[in-house]
């Protein structure tokens, strides 16, 4: 294979930027990133100073200048600058001091748009804030932002039952949770029945996902901003502010960065915040509940959790058991979601076949509770008779078979087929696994696979995957 045409392709396909430049900061290779934020290209950077092509940045600001002046690497920082059309974007860069025979020569620095994204948050929390703040018109109930409430929890298995019972017992102490869970066990629904059957009910209930946003960014979402803190920035709360009275849920909270979990136990011990770049603290009564799909004692050892806040936290610890064991269930559920799937679709689907059912109770569901209700929707949009059979099974896992079009499992791609070819095989082996891993939730295969869930859908739209997942 022609290494130079495979890095010629890696580099026409990479969505980031990159800058090379040696140890005087000029610049020696310069790639653009694909939304072009920067407005040169390569012929214009190349061999200038970076602090010409860059007039905004002084060795305050520069992570260049960081790396460069202590050797070391600074990864996945967010920067905020106006661009070249007057434009307040954002960017996150990851910036490597290169040595050769162990003498700084350069760096290099990787960079990725983030704008849109801000934006996005940014616009999430202003709606979060219009809703909470207004009352909603027609019956003058305040909006809590829940659609969930303990009823919604089908289960009759004892762990399920003792589940509900304890919900039902903690849902007024204001004392944090700490809820444990695989995917798809309904995490989202108990937080929420936990808020809306306590006290704080009509405040607001704000979730987070801790693995959503870059650090920086999720620091700027939790805290707020005040004006001029960085570039473009406004005066505007955080979301424990917005939550004030009412629960927040930090879902994920394993993927938070350690520096930012100690900023937050501080925020929860003391019950004061303090916008970003703000002098002045405001005090604020929020109830968190915290949540993994990731064994505590794992995350402990791994050290992606610190202690002091995992203790913080964990004052009223829950278990979600995996939809394996509790097969008794499995019924209820199906049952559950055929009746609302049968108004959804305007169906009248009575129920499964006994084949069907036995199916159902053998599988492993490793996308749990989620897993089987996209496996009924599925099979409904399939049958054609009162109830499902086997035949309307199209879903992967529940067949114990690879879907059809996964041509070769990764690894093994015939040699021979030409370089494009094998690249889109392989992507598209790893698109399918990941979705397979993630129980057939995009948002979480796209994490995984460290793109945007936007990205994921075109690519999937142009393999020609159909989907019927969830995002
Ligand atoms: N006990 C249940 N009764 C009815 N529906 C359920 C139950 N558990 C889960 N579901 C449904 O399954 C889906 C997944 O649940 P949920 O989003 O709460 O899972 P989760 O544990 O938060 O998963 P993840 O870790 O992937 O975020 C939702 O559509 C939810 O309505
Ligand atoms: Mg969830």
């Amino acid at each position: 294979m022609d290494q130079n045409n495979v890095k010629n392709l890696i580099m026409q396909w990479l969505e980031e930027g990159i800058i090379v430049l040696d140890k005087d900061f000029t610049i020696t290779y310069y790639k653009p990133a694909s939304t072009e934020i920067t407005g040169f290209d390569s012929d214009e950077a190349i061999g200038k100073k970076l602090f010409e092509v860059f007039p905004h940045l002084d060795s305050n600001t520069s992570t260049f200048y960081k790396v460069i002046t202590t050797g070391k690497p600074v990864i996945n920082e967010v920067q905020n600058y106006i661009n070249y059309k007057g434009k307040s974007v954002s960017i996150i860069t990851t910036t490597v001091p290169i040595y050769e025979d162990g003498e700084l020569v350069g760096a290099f620095e990787i960079f990725k748009d983030l704008t849109n994204m801000r934006e996005l948050s940014e616009k999430i929390l202003m709606l979060q804030n219009e809703l909470y703040s207004k009352k909603s018109g027609k019956n003058n109930k305040i909006s809590n932002g829940t659609q969930y409430t303990i009823n919604d929890i089908v289960g009759e298995s004892r762990s399920m039952v003792e589940l509900k019972n304890r919900i039902r017992k903690l849902a007024n102490s204001g004392s944090p949770v700490f809820i444990y869970g695989e995917t798809g066990t309904g995490k989202e629904l108990i937080v929420q029945s936990i808020h809306n059957l306590s006290n704080r009910r009509e405040k607001p209930f704000i979730a987070q996902n801790c693995a959503a946003l870059p650090e920086n960014l999720l620091e700027s979402i939790l805290f707020g901003t005040a004006q001029g803190s960085f570039t473009g920035a406004k005066d505007r709360p955080g979301i424990f502010e917005l939550a004030d009275g009412g629960t927040l849920f930090l879902d994920e909270i394993n993927s938070m960065n350690l520096e930012l979990q100690s900023k937050l136990l501080r925020v929860i011990q003391d019950g004061v915040i303090r916008r970003i770049g703000s002098s002045t603290t405001k005090d604020v009564n929020v109830r968190i509940i915290a949540a993994t799909n990731m064994d505590p004692n794992v995350m402990l050892e791994q050290n992606l959790m610190r202690r002091d806040l995992f203790y913080r936290l964990n004052v009223i610890y829950l278990h979600v058991p995996p939809l394996r064991e509790r097969k008794e269930d499995i019924p209820l559920l199906t049952n559950h979601f055929i009746n609302v799937l049968n108004r959804k679709m305007s169906k009248n689907i009575k129920g499964v076949t006994k084949e069907v059912q036995q199916r159902f109770l053998d599988n492993e569901w490793p996308g749990n509770v989620r897993e089987l209700e996209n496996t009924v929707e599925s099979a409904m949009n399939f049958s054609d008779g009162d109830y499902i059979e086997l035949k309307d099974l199209q879903n992967y896992n529940i067949l114990g078979q690879s879907p059809s079009y996964i041509k070769y499992p990764i690894g093994e791609i015939p040699k021979d087929m030409g370089l494009k070819s094998a690249v889109a095989e392989y992507e598209k082996s790893l698109i399918i696994s990941a979705i397979e891993e993630a129980g057939g939730n995009c948002a979480r295969a796209a994490r995984a696979l460290k793109i945007p869930k936007q990205t994921l859908h075109g690519k999937l739209k142009r393999l020609g995957i159909k989907c019927d997942y969830k995002d």
